[in-house]
């Protein structure tokens, strides 16, 4: 896209000067043409200070997200690569299973600035206000038999956690089957979507809900002593792009890892992450509420409960 790779070139600057002669040599354009570039940089919202001599320097991004940003931030191959923008949608989840039904790519992304009927999983509705968090949904062609699924919302939970990391430092546990904490409150929620034929995938559409810079109000009465987000927990705003970006290279890279060598390397970072293992749970699954006290996963990607009397057996998070 016109303007990315110079939005690159002046973010590898770190705030620092860049000559408009480099900047010439290395689009292989004008001078001119660079500061058209520019201009256009700065009708997206990006503060630009150009002094005479020294060049150009990006001293200020918008708050927004968009194309371009992303663009110039994206490290994957493919995750993200085709990604459609909203201001405003009911869910991006809906958006994506109907441009997956036309056919859109693994990887396609929704993005939205704000949500007016995010869900979460179990029937609940997901807090989304606008410009303050990650909505997102990601499509995902997995074609793996339909007993697989259970699998993917916990490498969809790996992957955020470890993208989340990246991208803040922030240490998220993750909370069966697809939560992730930090404090011992919710800051993340996956919901998996799927679609089959002849019990196989044909496609998941992954919903990803980051509260990245909710403030305490922003979450209803009886959510604010179970949620935070990333900017409670750290005391500062995190750069939502940079956030996205890491996810989206910390899921690609996990998938393709999955897809390689199978389930058993993300059943051991999942537990690794697991905030409740060993102790006593209580989960609402599908199949109705299950007590115990988590052990591990199945190979299958069921969470074994050890129960009262001493039997252990795997709980799923999804009916199939
Ligand atoms: C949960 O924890 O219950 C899952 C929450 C998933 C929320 C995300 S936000 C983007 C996508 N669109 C939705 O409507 N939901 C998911």
């Amino acid at each position: 896209m016109d303007g990315t790779l110079l939005l690159k070139l002046l973010e590898e600057a770190e705030g620092g000067f860049v000559s408009g002669e480099a900047l010439s040599r290395r689009l292989g354009v004008s001078r001119t043409a660079v500061w058209k570039q520019i201009r256009k940089l700065e009708e997206e919202g990006y503060a630009i200070e150009a002094v005479p001599r020294l060049g150009y320097r990006l001293a200020g991004k918008p708050r927004r997200l968009s194309p371009l940003a992303l663009e110039a931030a994206l490290r994957t191959a493919r995750f993200g690569r085709q990604a459609r923008f909203y201001e405003c949608v009911g869910s991006t989840q809906d958006i994506l299973h109907e441009w997956a039904r036309e056919g859109a790519p693994e990887g396609a992304l929704v993005i939205a600035e704000r949500q007016t009927s995010g869900r979460g999983r179990m029937g609940r509705s997901w807090v989304s206000p606008a410009g303050k968090g990650v909505w997102m949904s990601l499509l995902l062609r997995p074609e793996l038999p339909l007993a697989r699924a259970p699998q993917l919302p916990l490498l969809a939970s790996v992957a955020i956690a470890r993208g989340i990391k990246t991208a803040t430092g922030l240490a998220v546990s993750v909370k069966w089957p697809n939560d992730l904490m930090l404090d011992g409150r919710k800051v993340c929620g996956v919901l998996l979507e799927s679609s089959a034929e002849n019990e196989r995938l044909v496609y998941v559409v992954t919903g990803i809900g980051i509260s990245a810079n909710l403030d305490p109000e922003d979450f209803p009465e009886e959510l604010k002593e179970k949620a935070t987000s990333l900017k409670t927990a750290s005391g500062r705003e995190t750069d939502r792009i940079g956030l996205i970006a890491a996810v989206l290279e910390a899921f690609e890279e996990l998938y393709d890892l999955y897809r390689e060598k199978g389930f058993a390397p993300v059943r051991l970072m999942w537990e690794a992450l697991a905030e409740s293992l060993h102790r006593p749970v209580e989960l609402r699954t599908p199949a109705g509420i299950v007590r115990g006290t988590a052990r591990g996963l199945d190979d299958s990607g069921g969470l074994l409960v050890e129960r009262e009397d001493g039997t252990i057996a795997p709980v799923y998070s999804i009916l199939l």
